[in-house]
Parts: structure tokens; sequence; C-alpha cells
């Protein structure tokens, strides 16, 4: 009997990176301290002196702005600087705060060295950015009080607090909010080695056994993604459990992602989808976003966000002023012909 577990909707693919209710269990794995994070060695170095300069002046931590591709631990390092700096984090995201007062309230309640992260901050409103921009600038709240010709602003101070930003799209981030930022970095794909590292850790924590070829496995077939890797190791571990004798080994990892439907790089049903439709119904491209995505009946965000920035690393898509283009490698790992009429490639 042959199950297929996996589910073509883009919201419910296995490894789609954003995160879901079962995702609550990661809390448990996730790193608190810096030392504890696994890879994106240049950000942590570039952390630690932030946040030793700002212990030694006595302030609180500079603005920080995170972003990258979902799942590559925005959320954990926001969390992480807020653990280092021995202060209260206040969690919230661009879509929750609807109007000017929300953030006046969130902001009034903050504490000295406080920090308030903000996930999805390409999402924040104008009007309630631009209530952001004097408090991160001044560390004031302007407060119009009275309405028509009698109308006047009111500057209330606020306690010295920092903001997180979290965000997918750093090209949405209005220039004003971004100039604001202290310091912005950009979070990458992890290596194979510390995907590994970071599939051991889980492992020990969930207290399932490994082989390193079975760890190997899962570590490829996670996209360079810890919340990838956690989720397919949960899924191995059950696969293992019920099947297997409770060992992760590689044949027991392969056995189960390909039940699972994802492939030996990593790529679902819905990637593979993605490829298919710019190669079948557009010779390779160059195609735009939107087309793929209205001829594919999905959400032109979503391939965005989750879709294209592994097909990049990859080498599978490129992306060109006029669309998206499929490559070579993308036909040959499909299995599919490269069609030969594409235009020769000009650098
Ligand atoms: N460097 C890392 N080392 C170990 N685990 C990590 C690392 N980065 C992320 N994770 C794990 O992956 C999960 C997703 O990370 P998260 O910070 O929520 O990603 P993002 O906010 O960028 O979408 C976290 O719950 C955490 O357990
Ligand atoms: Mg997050």
């Amino acid at each position: 009997m042959l199950y297929n577990l996996s589910m073509t909707d883009s919201g419910d693919r296995l490894i789609n990176p954003s995160p879901r209710s079962e995702d609550q269990s990661e809390l448990s794995l996730r790193p608190q301290m810096l030392a504890e994070l696994i890879g994106q060695e240049k950000i942590k170095e570039n952390l630690r002196i932030l946040i030793e300069a700002a212990r030694h002046r006595g302030e609180p931590l500079d603005h920080v702005l995170f972003y990258g591709p979902p799942g590559l631990g925005k959320t954990t390092l926001a969390h992480i600087l807020a653990n280092e700096m021995g202060v209260n984090i206040k969690v919230t995201a661009g879509p929750a705060i609807e109007r000017q007062g929300d953030l006046a309230a969130i902001l009034s309640n903050l504490r000295e060295g406080d920090v308030l992260f903000i996930d999805e901050i390409h999402r924040l409103g104008r009007a309630v950015e631009e209530v952001l921009y004097p408090a991160m600038e001044d560390f004031a709240l302007d407060i119009v009080i009275g309405k028509g010709p009698a109308a006047r602003s009111v500057r209330l101070k606020l306690p010295r607090f920092s903001v997180i930003g979290a965000t997918t799209r750093l090209a949405l981030v209005t220039a004003p909010l971004r100039a604001r930022f202290g310091a912005v970095y950009r979070l990458h794909f992890y290596s194979q080695e510390a995907m590994e590292e970071i599939v051991v850790r889980a492992a020990e924590r969930l207290v399932v056994t490994t082989d390193p070829d079975g760890v190997r496995e899962i570590a490829i077939r996670a996209r360079g993604t810890p919340r990838v890797a956690l989720r397919l190791l949960r899924r191995v571990r059950d696969f293992a459990q019920v099947r297997a004798g409770g060992m992760i080994t590689a044949t027991v990892a392969d056995e189960a992602l390909d039940l699972l439907d994802v492939d030996s790089l990593g790529l679902d049903e819905f990637d593979r989808r993605v490829l298919r439709t710019i190669i079948e119904k557009y010779n390779c491209g160059p195609v735009g976003l939107n087309t793929i995505a209205a001829s594919m009946h999905e959400e032109q965000d979503t391939i965005q966000d989750v879709v294209e920035p592994y097909l990049l690393q990859l080498g599978f898509l490129e992306r060109t002023s006029q669309g998206r283009m499929a490559t070579r490698l993308a036909c040959e790992h499909l299995g599919l012909p490269y069609p030969d009429n594409q235009p020769p490639k000009l650098f």
C-alpha cells in the first residue's frame, strides 16, 4: 500500500518554512543564547560586538533589522538578543498593529532597555510607521490632542528601548524605516555542516537515535532551513518508531522522506510544479512571477517568499529583468528536456 502524505496545497506543505501550530514544540528546541546558535557565524560575531558595546556604554541595544527567507532564525535571534541583554521582550507583528493608537499603547508600556520585536515589519501601515520614527530616533511619542484649529501636538518621553525588526522582504521596508535601524543583517541558508549539527542537537533533545548517514540525509533535504530540518526530523522519527525499530539510518530517512514526497534536494510537489510551469508552459521563461502564480492558481507571495529563494540558491531559477527563467540544471533535475531554442545567454 502506498500512502502519499504530502499535500500539494502550498499552505500545508511539509517543507513550507513558514511556522505552523505543530512547531510550537520548536520552542523547547530554540537556542536561548548566542553560543547555542549554530551557524550564521558572521552575524553572531557582529551581534557580539553590538551587545558588548551597548553593555559597555550602559545603553540599550541599537535597533536591529533581520531579513531573509522564513525559518532561518530571525525570531530566534530576537529572543537571543533580549536574553543576552537580560531585558524583557515584547513581541508583535506588522499586521497586528492596525492603528497609531495600538502602537502608542505598546510603546508607552515599554520599560527602559526593553526589546520590542516587530515581526513582518514590512507590513506596518504608513500612518503607524510615522509614530515609530520619532520613537526609534528620539524615544518620543507625539500625540495630537483636540481637533481642528485647536488641535495641538504634545511630545511624551519614552524610556530608551530597542526595536528588533524581522522581514522576509527587505525591498518592501520603506527607506525611512530602514534608515532608523543601526544594524541590518541578512540571514543566509545554512551550510550542510551546520544543518547536520542542528539535526544532531535536535535529535538529542527529542531522544531519538540517529546514525551519521541518517542525519546527513535529513540535512540534505531540509533546504538549508532549520525549521524544515526540525519538521522533517519529527516525521522521520515517527516513521522510524513505527516501521523501523526507532533508529534513524540513511535508509530509514530515505524511505520516510520519499513517502512524504520530499525529493533528494528537498523539493516537494509544490516546488516542482513551479518549475514545471516555467519549463513546460513557458519554455523555461522568461516569465513574470504574477503570470506563474496565476497559471498555477497560487499566491504570488507564497512563491516569492517560500519557493523562489531556495530555487535561486540551487541555481534552478534565474531572475532577469524580463522575468523568471528555469535553468538547464532545473530541467535535468526534473528529467525534462532543456529547450534548444533558448537564446544564448549574454553576460
Ligand atoms: N541557528 C540555529 N540553530 C538551531 N536551531 C535554529 C537555528 N535557527 C533557527 N532554529 C530553529 O528553527 C526554528 C525556526 O526559527 P525562527 O527563528 O522561528 O525562524 P524565522 O523567524 O526566521 O522564520 C526555531 O524554532 C529554532 O528552533
Ligand atoms: Mg519568525
